[in-house]
């Protein structure tokens, strides 16, 4: 099922080095060839002859082999691969991964390659629990790094939680469905995320309040799934996800002609907090503050872009998503605004302060359709993304 399939492993230096060496056999009895990488903690668990006898290839350990830069160099390394695993990741990996860190071959080949990325985390609970690392994972997650596991259970270091690696077999089919076609492959969806600037001068503006954490993982989601993803963002604070067609726009009608200009597509999700209004008198020069008086702005409404393209007459994206971000009669609000402007889905939130869901990790979210109104319990950002895009999957299929 992995014939022709090119796996680079990267060995970190963790106990469950030791099961990569099974994931080694189990992944080549699949018909794919693995290339080891050998961190130098790695070498510490396990020997670098077991694991390139075991892969019947040359084993890569070190960045200024000069040999192996003559035959292949790191660059090269890093892209001839299909899919790049990193099993066990351990803490210290994920933190040099989430911030771009290349002081070894490793972390030089996961910066610098431009295929898929498989983590399969393992250490110590406490480890995987401390606020860094989950960070670090949110991170990675959001830069559209895969993950299998890690699983529950008792650990080498006497204590019980999650921070086991996931078993080879798990980890071979996390493999087999990062190379497969996705239920979305062939598919087009436009994803809009983040605020838009409306500019007041060149140097001030007027916003909403929108991270784009949730339209990041959304376009995530839809990616893991094979669809191809034109995402339109306003300056949001999370970096998009790899592997996107990139559309980076400030104001709500420039976002507004980046959708039009990405359409036909299958599918289209509004995730971006659009300014409703721009600075009909915007100045050129900057405003100062002394001259006499202080400067009135005069507002002009903004296009309604999920509208318009709800109502398109012809060329209409099969399936259109808006949210709606409410902080009173949530359901009713987003039922009457799904009305209005035309849309085939609606997911509303509740974006009141005590909710802390206006930049916080999680969403509490409804989905409101023509079927009714579908309460999901409270979860991560990246489970919201995941689940919606299994249901646009579900929908376009
Ligand atoms: N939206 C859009 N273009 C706009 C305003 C909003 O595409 N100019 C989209 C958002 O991306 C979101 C949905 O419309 O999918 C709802 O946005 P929201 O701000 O909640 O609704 P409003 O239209 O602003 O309605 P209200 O101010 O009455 O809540």
């Amino acid at each position: 099922m992995l014939a022709d399939k090119h796996i680079l492993l990267i060995i970190g230096g963790g106990i469950a080095a030791y099961k990569a060496l099974d994931l080694i056999r189990r992944l080549r009895e699949r018909g794919a060839s693995v290339t080891p990488v050998l961190t130098k903690a790695g070498s510490e668990f396990v020997t670098p002859l077991s694991v390139s006898a075991l892969s019947s290839n040359k084993l890569y350990s070190d960045l200024f082999d000069l040999t192996d830069e003559a035959e292949m160099g790191h660059i090269e390394l890093s892209r001839a691969a299909d899919l790049i695993v990193v099993a066990p990741a351990t803490a210290d990996l994920m933190a040099k991964m989430a911030a771009g860190l290349s002081g070894d071959l490793a972390s030089t080949l996961l910066l610098a390659t431009d295929k898929r990325v498989l983590i399969a985390p393992s250490m110590n609970v406490r480890m995987w629990e401390h606020p860094a690392t989950q960070r670090n994972l949110a991170t990675l997650q959001g830069d559209g790094i895969l993950t299998v596991g890690p699983n529950d259970g008792d650990m080498a270091c006497g204590e019980y939680g999650p921070g086991r690696m996931a078993e080879p077999l798990e980890i071979v089919a996390a493999v087999d469905a990062a190379l497969s076609d996705g239920p979305l492959a062939g598919k087009h969806v436009v994803v809009t995320s983040g605020p838009t600037h409306e500019p007041i001068d060149p140097v001030r503006y007027i916003a909403n309040r929108s991270s784009g954490a949730q339209g990041t993982a959304i376009a995530s989601g839809l990616l893991a799934l094979g669809a191809k993803v034109t995402f339109v963002t306003g300056p949001g604070d999370v970096a998009p996800p790899r592997g996107v067609d990139l559309v980076e726009v400030q104001t709500a009608k420039q976002m507004q002609d980046a959708v039009n200009a990405a359409l036909p597509a299958d599918a289209a999700v509004f995730a971006a907090a659009v300014a409703d209004w721009h600075v009909a008198n915007a100045s050129d020069n900057k405003i100062k503050k002394d001259k006499a008086g202080l400067p009135t702005l005069e507002f002009a409404e903004n296009p309604d872009i999920l509208a318009s393209i709800s109502q398109m007459a012809s060329g209409r994206p099969g399936l259109v998503v808006g949210f709606a971000a409410e902080t009173t009669d949530v359901i009713a609000n987003a039922t009457a605004k799904r009305e209005r402007k035309g849309c085939d889905w609606i997911v509303a939130n509740d974006v009141s302060p005590e909710t802390g869901i206006m930049g916080g990790s999680e969403n509490d979210v409804t989905l409101i359709t023509s079927e009714g109104a579908e309460d999901w319990p409270r979860m991560g950002k990246s489970e919201v993304a995941a689940r919606l895009a299994a249901r646009i999957a579900q929908a376009l299929s």
